[in-house]
């Protein structure tokens, strides 16, 4: 089956006389023993967490683990590393995992190579004597891309552990497992449950060791999602194709415009021919995503004149929804240093493209 298949066709009950066609919230804390399934248990496993994990995992090419968020499914993945054991990752990423690494190492549990994912030679050098390289690509909020073909056949000729967050690209546009990645890693709170309703974290791996540990590390950690959330987010995947499709169309129009608009400085989306990482991009990726970032010619204070100023656009955070989102991404203090000051990131939903335009063009003349 295609993705577009996959997304609607997968995690449903088996077929019987008269059975529903969709999971139903299965809302029960325990079970009556003997339990032929093997949960026995609310925390061990739930019926609508694995519809839905069977739906991702069918995307990703792995067996998927929900979490309770997208950082409880990274520190999840953190959590199984040896003590001081050495990692590399990306110097740019999301501020939570960027922040959590940092406490990582404070805390002298693990010690941190970061590397420009987008240099594959700084990453390759980097790698030996790490256990694990960490990628995230496109990153957020730089929309960085790493090679991630390359990067992931050479980590694994060295042995070292990689785990992809696949968040920005969903596994519509790359598959990391299927490149050799041991653990491809979503927010399932951005595209994939797509409606902002949701916060969930997944790990895919085809590694049945690997699983079993993140599973152990998932039970006795506790981070689980709720059956409601998890029904949500299935419901939500269904139509990941299509609302995909759309605001990547959205997002490439928006693109070529801002970069030639007059008060723009500099415009960052790897679908852009003319950015600095679509080559890498096509090589592999089916598509781009929907998230831009872009500076202003123009202050910080600018540039949150500009993200309030909009009627359509919602000055928020996160992504990966049906509706636009756009904030000055270092309104966060846990922002890195190197991101510019006055860079916004915009997250293209699937309005009406003349009318996500009107909002930008009509909100940067608001200074
Ligand atoms: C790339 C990326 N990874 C992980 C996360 C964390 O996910 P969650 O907010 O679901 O915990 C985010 C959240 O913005 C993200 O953008």
């Amino acid at each position: 089956m295609r993705p577009a298949s996959t997304v609607v066709a997968a995690g449903r009950p088996a077929v019987t006389a008269d059975g529903d066609l969709n999971p139903s919230i299965s809302l029960s804390s325990t079970s009556h023993a003997p339990n032929a399934a093997g949960s026995g248990y609310g925390r061990y496993g739930n019926q609508t967490w694995s519809a839905l994990e069977d739906a991702i995992g069918a995307l990703e090419g792995g067996r998927t683990l929900a979490f309770a968020s997208g950082m409880a499914a990274i520190s999840a993945a953190f959590s199984i590393l040896p003590r001081g054991a050495v990692i590399t990752a990306s110097k740019h990423g999301y501020s939570g995992t960027m922040s959590l690494l940092k406490k990582l190492v404070a805390d002298e549990r693990i010690q941190v190579r970061y590397v420009d994912v987008a240099n594959t030679q700084e990453v390759l050098d980097a790698l030996p004597g790490t256990v694990l390289l960490w990628l995230e690509s496109p990153t957020n909020p730089a929309l960085e891309v790493a090679d991630l073909p390359t990067i992931i056949a050479a980590a694994k000729a060295l042995n070292c552990g990689v785990g992809v967050d696949n968040t920005f690209a969903t596994a519509l546009n790359q598959q990391p497992i299927a490149m050799g990645a041991d653990i491809s890693m979503n927010s399932v709170t951005k595209f994939l449950s797509g409606h902002s309703d949701v916060l969930m974290g997944s790990l895919s791996t085809n590694d049945e060791a690997l699983f079993t540990r993140l599973e152990d590390q998932r039970k006795l950690g506790g981070a689980i999602p709720g059956p409601f959330e998890c029904w949500l987010a299935l419901r939500g995947l269904r139509t990941l194709a299509i609302r995909l499709k759309a605001s990547q169309e959205n997002a490439l129009e928006i693109a070529t415009r801002l970069s030639k608009h007059a008060k723009v400085a500099k415009v960052r989306y790897p679908g852009l021919p003319t950015d600095a990482h679509h080559q890498t991009a096509k090589k592999f990726m089916k598509g781009f995503g929907a998230v831009i970032s872009f500076e202003i010619h123009g202050t910080p204070a600018d540039a949150d004149k500009v993200c309030s100023s909009s009627t359509l656009i919602a000055q928020a955070t996160s992504l990966g929804g049906v509706e636009s989102l756009w904030e000055r991404r270092h309104r966060w203090s846990a922002e890195s240093p190197t991101i510019p000051e006055n860079l916004i990131r915009l997250s293209v939903g699937i309005e009406d493209v003349e009318d996500i335009w009107a909002d930008i063009d009509s909100a940067l003349g608001y200074y």
